[in-house]
């Protein structure tokens, strides 16, 4: 089944009058992979309809990131909308989304500064703002999220709480190649021998994990140990952060911490910018 694909806010406006039962949104940036798919999956379990969006927000991207070369596959992205069921593509252009250059926009607050967004200023402001904004034009009653992008799920969740948007926001499990590397967009720009140098990320995480009976220091020791080999790899992996947070606020657990944190680790290979995080809990 072809979605229907709205460009503009009265296409989709229209589209969205049609829609019976309850609406899931799976917004994203295009350059659809398996990880976007299964997240798509989820959605069409939780809802009579799914509509996705396919936006590069220009919003979130701070001078210098890859805006430009970000990959736009537009018609690989309708089939893989139309292999998974999607009912609904909203793919707007930059002036049907910010007709005028924006006056108000999202403050992330303290989270946004935390974490990712002390090496990306303003990146979480630029997200929120988007989001809200396609909540507003979709109206969906629910909007699935990526797990891998664990603080943009926890500042969503938050922005949702605290503003009282009526969405419920669902997150979707990160999809891993065989090898661990997490699923991303960003993986297309990596040769070879990047590719090799990025699995890395994943390794340390995993092995940070593995560590947990040992507390939050022995955590972070192992997945620094797999950095630090990474680091001079050939091409070297330059770590932007490893930090081990609390999931809803993203500020780093004391020493002795015990319950849910999560394990966050940032780098570059070459000229991508990768991030990827697992899980980890503490006591029982
Ligand atoms: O995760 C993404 O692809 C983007 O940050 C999102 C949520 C679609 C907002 O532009």
């Amino acid at each position: 089944m072809t979605p229907v694909i709205a460009q503009t806010r009265e296409e989709l406006a229209a589209v969205r009058a049609g829609v019976g039962g309850t609406l899931a949104l799976v917004p994203t940036m295009g350059a659809l992979h398996e990880g976007h798919r299964s997240l798509i999956r989820k959605a069409r379990q939780l809802a009579d309809a799914v509509a996705v969006s396919v936006f590069v927000n220009p919003l979130q991207f701070g001078a210098g990131e890859d805006l430009d070369r970000y990959p736009r596959t537009f018609a690989a992205d309708i089939e893989a909308c139309a292999a998974e069921g999607v009912d609904v593509v909203f793919a707007p252009t930059v002036e049907v989304m910010y007709p005028d250059r924006p006056q108000v926009t999202v403050q992330a607050g303290p989270m946004g500064e935390r974490v990712e967004g002390r090496t990306r200023p303003g990146h979480f402001d630029g997200m929120l703002t988007v989001v809200l904004k396609l909540f507003h034009l979709v109206n969906p009653d629910i909007a699935v999220f990526g797990e891998k992008d664990a603080q943009q799920l926890a500042m969503i969740r938050r922005m949702v709480a605290d503003l009282n948007v009526p969405v419920e926001i669902v997150g979707g499990p990160t999809v891993r190649e065989l090898d661990g590397l997490a699923l991303s967009s960003r993986n297309r720009y990596l040769s070879g021998d990047e590719r090799r140098t990025a699995v890395a990320l994943s390794q340390a995480l995993q092995a940070g994990a593995d560590a947990a009976a040992g507390g939050p220091a022995a955590v972070v020791g192992a997945a620094r140990a797999v950095l630090d080999k990474a680091a001079s790899a050939e091409p070297p992996l330059a770590l932007d952060y490893l930090v081990l947070v609390d999931p809803a606020t993203f500020t780093e657990v004391a020493a002795g911490h015990t319950g849910p944190a999560v394990l966050a680790v940032a780098g570059r290979v070459g000229t991508t910018h990768l991030i990827d995080n697992l899980p980890v809990q503490f006591g029982s």
